[in-house]
């Protein structure tokens, strides 16, 4: 950090926000591979778009093929996982967007470390999904490969899921369909500000 100075830009997050009609912030879904975060994020962004809002998701799958390739699914692996995607995130919403973020982020230390990078609204969602229902479904045939020992440290089977206590947003799915859970989202989004629905 020494021997660096930050420079202002001339034209601010204010007039990109002023120019998009809403503030810009961060969506940050936390839950077990298979809950619904990615479901959800798309259908968020669906109704976002629909009222003209300016958004990007960013999802784990897709970041870890890019960005993110270089990392595995050790502790601290996931930590600086977690930490790029704050960052970048924190960028997005500097451009005046809001973004959709869906990474399992399990541990509570880097969820609130990555709060603490966000220099914008920040909203935590747990998208509240039992591991038994995550299971069951198993869209990517990931929790039978981690039962058969295939897949180290998989969430929930060989590492842990730590549940968030003080988050925004409690999702839970078995009482609530993925568009539902969006719905509540956009209720809180409106509550806080961001956007206005119609
Ligand atoms: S996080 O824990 O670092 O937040 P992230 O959301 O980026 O994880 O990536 C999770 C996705 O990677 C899962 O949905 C799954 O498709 C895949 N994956 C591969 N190996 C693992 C693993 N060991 N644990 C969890 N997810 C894994």
């Amino acid at each position: 950090m020494n021997n660096l100075h930050y420079h202002d830009y001339a034209v601010k997050t204010l007039d990109k926000t002023r120019k998009n009609g809403h503030k810009s912030g961060v969506v940050w879904l936390t839950g077990l591979s298979g809950s619904g975060k990615s479901t959800i994020a798309n259908i968020l962004e669906n109704k976002l778009f629909e009222l003209g809002c300016q958004t990007h998701i960013l999802d784990g799958d897709n970041v870890r093929m890019g960005l993110n390739s270089d990392l595995g699914f050790s502790p601290d692996e996931r930590k600086e996982n977690i930490r790029r995607i704050a960052e970048v995130s924190n960028l997005f919403a500097e451009s005046g967007t809001i973004v959709i973020t869906a990474f399992i982020s399990p541990y509570t230390e880097d969820r609130a470390a990555a709060k603490a990078i966000s220099k914008h609204q920040f909203v935590e969602v747990f998208v509240d999904t039992p591991l038994e229902v995550c299971e069951e479904r198993d869209p990517k045939g990931l929790y039978k490969k981690a039962r058969a020992g295939i897949i180290p440290e998989f969430t929930g089977v060989t590492a842990p899921y730590e549940e968030p206590g003080d988050e925004t947003l409690r999702l839970n799915t078995k009482f609530m369909t993925a568009d539902e859970c969006a719905e509540v989202i956009l209720e809180e989004l409106d509550m806080l500000g961001l956007v206005r629905k119609r």
